[in-house]
């Protein structure tokens, strides 16, 4: 547990669909395992199965479908405001399956998280899991990062590695990296928002600069 003195962060998380990271993030914020509270969840998709959990919790959510809007700066700028509105401080991309504009990475400069599943700089992109199988990679896993303006590309906070074993197919695969993805997730968090930290370059360096000499 982290120091109580600790004030909360206010996160909005963004999904699309399933939901299950989002609820591995609620989750660890309920247990005090991260010194934070999701104080929005935005979807793009009103049928998101995470949006209607997320409701029955009591946590504040809002439907911001991107066929509204004429333009992905139009989109983006309504979820920012939406985000600003209530407060929220940094923002974890969780399935989430819309590319940022500029105009929304630097509105939250350095304080948007992103899930991939798979070890990057490998597998970008949809279907990581079913990419790396198809590879046939010995190991993957998945990787918490900042977000940049490229696709799956910032500095990579968190990474846990999953073996790909004889028998699995893509789902069986994706099913062992989802229960690592939601760890990592809050691992990521938890680190971001208690350790001291700093950026050098794209990497990410945890600990007081004066413990590092
Ligand atoms: C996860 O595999 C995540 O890594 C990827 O999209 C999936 C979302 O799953 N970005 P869920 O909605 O969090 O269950």
């Amino acid at each position: 547990m982290y120091n109580r003195s600790m004030a909360k962060t206010k996160l909005g998380v963004l999904i699309s669909g399933r939901g299950s990271n989002m609820k591995a993030i609620v989750a660890a914020c309920q247990r005090e395992e991260i010194p934070a509270e999701v104080a929005l969840v935005v979807s793009n998709r009103a049928s998101a199965p995470g949006l209607a959990w997320a409701g029955e919790q009591g946590i504040p959510t809002v439907v911001l479908s991107h066929r509204e809007y004429a333009t992905r700066e139009g989109h983006d700028g309504a979820v920012v405001t939406a985000l600003r509105g209530a407060g929220v401080e940094w923002v974890c991309l969780a399935g989430y399956m819309r590319l940022l504009s500029a105009y929304f990475v630097e509105s939250y400069a350095g304080r948007i998280l992103n899930i991939h599943p798979s070890l990057l700089p490998s597998f970008p992109g949809l279907d990581a899991q079913r990419q790396a199988w198809k590879y046939g990679v010995k190991v993957s896993g998945c990787t918490v990062h900042l977000v940049d303006a490229e696709l799956d590309h910032g500095p990579i906070v968190v990474q846990r590695a999953v073996p790909v074993l004889e028998a699995d197919d893509p789902e069986t695969l994706a099913a062992r990296i989802l229960e690592q993805e939601h760890q990592a997730y809050a691992e990521a968090l938890r680190r971001l928002l208690t350790e001291p930290w700093s950026l050098e370059g794209r990497r990410i360096r945890f600990g007081a600069l004066e413990a590092r000499t």
